[in-house]
């Protein structure tokens, strides 16, 4: 087959979780700019909406779908309705995420209102639209940790600045959960012709205090943060036939700054 046939995503229906956000955004543009029928679904369906018409009027084929990864019913709505709508999904990329917690010591409600929507969620979310993607013949299910998930925090990015020196252990403990859950999901799936990776990506440049950008790019081998470019060519690759024979895998995407 032609890389070019191997890379392209016609005639597949992906759903980006969190589509609107900031990776998100990226990811939903990459899907659609390979030729996917592009579903972004997260709770704010007015953003949702006024994002996906940026990338209509310039003839991508892309949806704005609600959801509330938090509530088991919503999840089950956008399940019926890809169902109806669309009558498959081969993609699946998982990217939403609520951050409920903002320090160390911030109180345990908040901890458990991450896992509410991070963890417990994320697992519901997982097996309703699983379950799509098998009546559909399989594909690809594609999980967005962090490199949060795999090591502990770098403070020393934030001296100097007004951001917080005690970042949120929920964050840390969600993502490496995320990790792992994708090796077991890909074994679960084995028969199944359903391939499941993960990305964990660094940090996205997205207007950082100077002080900190300069704490952290200096560690970079390449000298910056990530652009919205970055992660593009890596979800189009698991999402594809390009990608057929990579499953189970976690790929740190962060310039080298853990090399
Ligand atoms: N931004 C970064 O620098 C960075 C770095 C490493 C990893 N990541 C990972 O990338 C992914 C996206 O992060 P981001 O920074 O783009 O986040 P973001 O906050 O910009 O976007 C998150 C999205 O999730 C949606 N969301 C939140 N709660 C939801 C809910 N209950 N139901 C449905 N949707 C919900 C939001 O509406 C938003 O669209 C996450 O998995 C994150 O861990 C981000």
């Amino acid at each position: 087959m032609h890389v070019k046939d191997l890379l392209s995503l016609k005639g597949k229906i992906v759903l980006v979780t969190g589509g609107a956000g900031n990776y998100g955004k990226c990811i939903v543009e990459a899907m659609a700019e390979a030729d996917g029928t592009v579903i972004t679904a997260s709770r704010n369906l007015k953003a949702n909406e006024a994002f996906v018409g940026q990338l209509k009027d310039r003839g991508l084929e892309v949806h704005a779908l609600q959801l509330d990864q938090g509530d088991p019913g919503s999840v089950k709505n956008l399940r019926a309705a890809i169902e109806q709508q669309f009558g498959a999904l081969h993609v699946l990329v998982n990217n939403a995420v609520a951050r409920p917690m903002a320090t160390y010591d911030a109180p345990m409600e908040d901890f458990a209102e991450s896992m509410r929507v991070n963890a417990t969620g994320m697992v519901d979310l997982m097996r309703e639209m699983t379950a799509v993607i098998i009546k559909s013949g399989g594909g690809s299910i594609i999980n967005i940790a962090s490199m949060m998930g795999m090591f502990g925090p770098d403070l020393s990015n934030y001296e100097g600045t007004t951001m917080t020196q005690s970042p949120p252990p929920d964050y840390y403990f969600h993502n490496a959960g995320l990790i792992n859950l994708t090796r077991y999901w890909a074994r679960m799936m084995a028969g199944k012709n359903v391939r499941v990776n993960c990305v964990s990506p660094g940090g996205l440049f997205n207007h950082q205090p100077e002080r900190f950008l300069e704490n952290y790019t200096g560690k970079v081998p390449l000298r910056r943060m990530a652009n919205q470019d970055d992660i593009k060519g890596l979800m189009v690759l698991l999402a594809s036939e390009a990608g057929a024979y990579i499953n189970g895998e976690n790929i740190l995407m962060d310039g080298g700054l853990n090399a």
